[in-house]
């Protein structure tokens, strides 16, 4: 197939991007300010921050997060194999490159399905023999695990990072995000370690309550399954795996620096993004 020029700002558009709809991965993107995307997504955007201006925010505190997690892995638990589950469009700090600073030879592979993603990712990638992408439905983990790319660099027999960041409330169903955590989980040696950070929504009546309510009811009709949960609930995604320190947290209190690091958010805004670091005993 051979990629199309787009009417939308002008650029080529790569075979399998449907443009009309927006995508999760750019939407995200936009949040990051980056500039790969349509005015489908550009739309999305606008409604979201309209009633939460502070998405962007959210959105780089996640890349925040992984940042420290990732290099929490590769320095001091030694981890030199990751892959990284639903990794999104390139942005400014990658996994591969936080972690190949630390030790060039640290092994990343991207996972993702969007066509976007894959497009830009296989790109960004041509010229590094320790990274690879694999464009494969993270659900099915047994087709992850044996991806040409997966088994190219990772060694199985030695611990690995997975990491599912801002992904996992992508599935409805509470069972289906245990069962995909627990077979990663069981397919990794003692001392891999899995990261997750996840959209909350406190369900109790609050303000925050309100605000997550809202913010889903927008993105409902273009990403059904969209899915929030309450902590109690993502903690169950960690059963029988150990937390790391300081275990289930927001996303900013995870082994940050100094408090300047945390940002400034209303409090119903405080409480929507939670993730942890578990080891696998
Ligand atoms: C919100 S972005 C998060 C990107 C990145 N992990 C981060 O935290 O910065 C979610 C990503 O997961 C991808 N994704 C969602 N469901 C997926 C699936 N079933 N298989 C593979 N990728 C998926 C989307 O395409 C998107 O790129």
């Amino acid at each position: 197939m051979v990629a199309e020029r787009g009417s939308d700002g002008g650029g080529l558009i790569a075979p399998g991007i449907d443009t009309t709809r927006p995508s999760i991965a750019r939407v995200y993107d936009l949040f990051l300010g980056g500039k790969d995307n349509y005015e489908s997504d550009r739309a999305l955007y606008r409604q979201i921050v309209e009633i939460a201006p502070e998405t962007p925010v959210w959105a780089r505190e996640n890349r925040r997060w992984l940042g420290r997690v990732i290099a929490y892995l590769a320095r001091q638990a030694r981890i030199s194999q990751f892959l990284d589950a639903g990794s999104g469009l390139p942005t400014a700090e990658n996994t591969h490159q936080i972690a190949q600073r630390h030790d060039p030879e640290v092994k990343v592979v991207y996972v993702d399905n969007d066509p976007s993603v894959i497009t830009h990712g296989q790109a960004l990638l041509v010229d590094n023999e320790s990274t690879q992408f694999a464009a494969a439905d993270l659900t099915d983990v047994c087709q992850v695990l044996t991806e040409p790319a997966v088994t190219k660099l990772i060694d199985f027999d030695r611990p690995v990072a997975v990491l599912l960041a801002m992904v996992l409330h992508h599935i409805e169903d509470i069972q289906d995000a245990r069962r995909i955590v627990a077979e990663y989980a069981d397919a990794l040696p003692s001392g891999s370690y899995l990261a997750i950070s996840h959209a909350v929504n406190p369900r109790d009546g609050s303000e925050a309550d309100g605000l997550a309510t809202a913010i889903e009811a927008r993105f409902k009709p273009f990403f059904p399954t969209l899915t929030p949960r309450t902590p109690a609930e993502i903690a169950t995604l960690f059963d029988g795996l150990d937390l790391v320190d300081p275990g289930l947290v927001r996303l900013f209190d995870w082994r940050h620096q100094t408090d300047e690091d945390l940002p400034d958010l209303r409090p119903a805004a405080a409480h929507l993004l939670y993730g942890a670091v578990a080891r696998k005993p």
